[in-house]
């Protein structure tokens, strides 16, 4: 039986970007990107993103980074947790882990997309931001097929905050 304290959370490296290339591909309905992409997750965007291991297994991972012009903001782009890993609170716990990190003193708020068909998504959001007491927004933002070119589901754009990443 799998227990959230035999999963350790670290900033990911170089060296786990083909496992988090492997998890992503298990955990439909994830997008998979390149491996290429997952190691520059792993190495320029470490400092905003997560990996959760147990048993020496990679089961958890968060890619995030802060948005370029709004320092304020953490953008937070694939949360996966491996099956055998799930129901435990681990996203919430990952998530939670980034925002507490020392690099992210000056996040007042986080932002993320959502399709309207994933409800455990749904649900990690809205609990973060009442963890957080923070104001959780909605809105329109990556259309299917405005943007998508009818190849993949509308992503709508989560808002939550202001909230202080040091409480
Ligand atoms: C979504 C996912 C990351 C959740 O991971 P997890 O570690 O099991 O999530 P947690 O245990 O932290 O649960 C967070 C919340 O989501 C809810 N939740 C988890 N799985 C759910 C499901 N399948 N359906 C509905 N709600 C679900 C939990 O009940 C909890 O909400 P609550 O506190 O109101 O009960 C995981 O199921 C996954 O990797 N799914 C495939 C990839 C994916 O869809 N990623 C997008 C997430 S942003």
């Amino acid at each position: 039986m799998s227990d959230l304290e035999d999963i350790a959370l670290r900033s990911p490296v170089l060296g786990d970007g083909m496992a988090v290339f492997r998890l992503v591909e298990n955990c439909p309905p994830l997008d998979m990107n390149s491996s290429y992409c997952n190691l520059l997750q792993c190495s320029h965007f470490a400092d905003t993103s997560v990996v959760a291991q147990m048993n020496g297994a990679l089961v958890g991972f968060i890619s995030g980074y802060v948005i370029p012009e709004r320092p304020d903001t953490l953008f937070v782009w694939q949360v996966a947790v491996a099956e055998q890993a799930r129901g435990l609170g681990l996203a919430s716990r990952m998530l939670a882990h980034i925002i507490a990190r020392p690099h992210c003193v000056d996040i007042a708020y986080l932002e993320t997309t959502i399709t309207q068909d994933n409800p455990a998504s749904w649900a990690l959001f809205k609990r973060l931001a009442k963890a957080l007491s923070a104001d959780f927004q909605s809105s329109e933002w990556m259309d299917k097929n405005t943007h998508f070119a009818g190849q993949h589901d509308s992503e709508t754009l989560v808002r939550i905050g202001p909230f202080n990443s040091r409480s």
